[in-house]
């Protein structure tokens, strides 16, 4: 199969067949994967009973990334609704990493004080959490930013996403004022 067939265009410049390392695929004409929500089903069926799927949260609080030193693990009801909610004590996230959480393959994970990290893959929140519900809200903190990203199939159904989207809003701790520029973070009211 002819993958590839270079021309001498110069490096990155439309019709030089690859893009630069790190430029966007997309100002060549290459399209991005895109992912079903439905996937994300399929992705949780790999824990066959939901003991896997709670370990996985467990396990990234413990990683050497958050470092938690402890867990709590309630049912809690929400709008007439069982809620499971898993807190940590660890590092949290900024918006960024939060978005590379709600995201599919991204761990940067290395060993600490000569512990290992568990994380391998950059899958299992999405596996665990779609197991346990349909729906998983992360509320985070780091540094004085505050984080909300939602993984939500309810959401994803009503909006009738073809795609995978994660909303995500940070705000500043101290005045509860939206964090970044308009066009990185969905504004609320689009949500
Ligand atoms: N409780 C948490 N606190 C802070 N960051 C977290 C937490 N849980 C997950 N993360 C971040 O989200 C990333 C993605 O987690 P996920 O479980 O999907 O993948 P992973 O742990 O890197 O790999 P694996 O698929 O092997 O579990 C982690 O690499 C970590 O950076
Ligand atoms: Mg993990």
């Amino acid at each position: 199969m002819l993958l590839y067939r270079g021309a001498p265009a110069g490096p990155g410049a439309p019709g030089s067949g690859l893009a630069r390392p790190g430029g966007s695929p997309q100002a060549f004409g290459i399209r991005l994967s895109t992912m079903s929500p439905r996937y994300l089903q399929s992705n949780s069926s790999s824990h066959t009973r939901p003991f896997s799927a709670i370990a996985e949260l467990l396990d990234n609080a413990v990683d050497p990334d958050v470092s938690a030193r402890t867990v709590f693990i309630d049912v809690e009801e929400v709008k007439n609704k069982s809620c499971l909610t898993f807190t940590d004590d660890g590092c949290g996230m900024t918006p960024h990493k939060l978005h590379r959480m709600l995201s599919f393959g991204f761990t940067d994970k290395v060993i600490k004080k000569s512990q290992c990290p568990i994380g391998v893959f950059g899958n299992g929140f999405k596996s665990g959490s779609m197991r346990l519900g349909k729906d998983a809200l992360v509320f985070t903190k780091n540094g004085g930013t505050l984080t909300v990203g939602l993984l939500s199939q309810t959401y994803l159904e009503y909006v009738q996403a073809q795609a995978v989207i994660v909303p995500i809003v940070p705000f500043n701790q101290q005045n509860n004022i939206l964090s970044g520029n308009g066009d990185c973070w969905l504004k609320i009211s689009l949500i």
